[in-house]
């Protein structure tokens, strides 16, 4: 963060910039890049070998030497996103669920493409959040999507996780508390990541995806709760069947955004992601982007447009699910293989069957956060890792736990992934004094 400051006066902040800060993790970035020789396990970057070089290249050569295509993709493009890459996006949602396009609720139209997901993230929380309003995640959540909650002023209220995702029984009763506390009027959205969370790896079961929908619809009594479903981690899945979206139970369009993105299972430098929203939403969201950009990359789209028609998506998929399945398994391996004996009643760790992330939970007498001793010892043997505690959205009514810790298989090799976890295991034994 640059700052200098020359004259006497600041800048009169509105209250939603007053409400941003640095993020925790911008330390651990600047960390990774001034001292390369750390193995990073901490970024959610994506595998750097497996990126579509070739494919894009083929791909922005045939666009741009045909005319009529190059004009079309180098104009401003429409606020909702170019209409085939929508319909192609609104028929990939179906096809991830074993569905037709016709059996999927909502239709194209209800499709809108955004500069990566993130954006349409933000939008949806600045439609429908007010300061003080109740947003409902879980315990822990992706990070970077709880700060972006916090400069609308959103009060997050958190639900525990068990190896199924969130626990029904568990919303069910903290919806009925802020009821009974006279707030359900301000809770405005659930939000959850549905499959290979970031960051714990976990995945929602799929006993449990219509179950959520009716606790959101249940308590849907003055104005609609919406279930905001981020599948970010969707196409990276690497073993077994992943069960169906939530949105695909909301027949009727709506209660559920889903939200999908091109930069996991493709290229995050073009940074387009999309949601289905329901109708009215979808339009409100519109009316928001207008004024914010009046359309997100016009290039980017017309080349996912053409990875996904020429069979470069899926492809693409196919490659990174091959590469990312060897990296966890090096980390998995190396985690039994160096921690598999330690205090194994109170260590454990995730198993993913997608994404990117493994979560390790260590005894609570070792301190994982930045400023305890686990973080340092980890940086003088060589190794980085996301304190756990970053990953706890601010619910005013718990306490952070401090002896988690995410890690990244996405972008170290596989013999990084192994030598970062024996580090790792180097520095737990140390500090534990075992
Ligand atoms: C859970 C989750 N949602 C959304 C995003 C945003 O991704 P993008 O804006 O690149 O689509 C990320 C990025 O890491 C993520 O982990």
């Amino acid at each position: 963060m640059v700052s200098d400051i020359t004259t006497q006066t600041t800048f009169s902040y509105s209250s939603r910039a007053k409400n941003a800060v640095d993020q925790p993790i911008s330390y651990l970035m600047t960390l990774a890049l001034t001292q390369p020789e750390l193995i990073s396990l901490a970024a959610g970057f994506v595998d750097y070998q497996t990126l579509p070089g070739a494919d894009t290249d083929t791909l922005m050569h045939q666009i741009l030497s045909d005319p009529a295509a190059a004009q079309a993709a180098l104009q401003y493009g429409r606020t909702q996103g170019l209409t085939e890459l929508r319909q192609e996006a609104y028929k990939h949602l179906a096809k991830c669920d074993g569905l037709s396009p016709d059996q999927f609720p909502g239709c194209p139209d209800c499709v809108a493409l955004t500069t990566g997901s993130q954006q349409m993230l933000h939008l949806l929380a600045d439609l429908l959040v007010d300061p003080g309003d109740i947003v409902i995640t879980a315990w822990p959540s992706y990070f970077v999507y709880t700060g972006a909650l916090s400069i609308f002023g959103a009060t997050v209220r958190s639900v525990d996780l068990d190896e199924d995702g969130i626990i029904p029984e568990k919303l069910d009763a903290l919806l009925a508390q802020i009821a009974q506390e006279g707030n359900l009027h301000r809770v405005k959205m659930l939000y959850t990541c549905t499959h290979h969370q970031n960051p714990t790896g976990i995945t929602l079961s799929a006993e449990r995806r219509p179950q959520l929908l009716d606790i959101v619809k249940k308590y849907s009594t003055d104005h609609r709760i919406l279930l905001l479903e981020d599948n970010a981690y969707r196409e990276l899945t690497y073993q077994g069947d992943a069960p169906v979206s939530i949105k695909s139970f909301d027949t009727d369009n709506e209660f559920v955004a889903l939200l999908h993105t091109y930069s996991k299972p493709f290229a995050p430098g073009l940074k387009t992601g999309y949601g289905l929203l329901p109708a009215d939403l979808c339009d409100k969201a519109m009316m928001l982007k207008d004024g914010r950009d009046f359309g997100s990359a016009n290039l980017s789209q017309h080349l996912l447009l053409q990875a996904v028609l020429k069979g470069a998506f899926e492809q693409q998929v196919k490659t990174l699910c091959k590469a990312y399945t060897k990296k966890r398994d090096a980390m998995l391996e190396a985690l039994d293989e160096h921690l598999g004996d330690f205090l194994p009643e109170q260590t454990h760790w995730t198993h993913p069957t997608g994404g990117l992330y493994v979560w390790l939970t260590l005894p609570e007498s070792i301190d994982t956060s930045r400023h305890g001793p686990l973080f340092k010892r980890a940086v003088e043997l060589g190794m980085l890792y996301v304190p756990g505690d970053y990953c706890y959205p601010a619910d005013p009514t718990r306490t952070v736990p401090k002896n988690q810790i995410r890690l990244s298989f996405g972008v170290p090799t596989e013999q990084q992934n192994r030598d970062g976890v024996k580090l790792l295991a180097q520095a737990i034994k140390d500090v534990a004094g075992t």
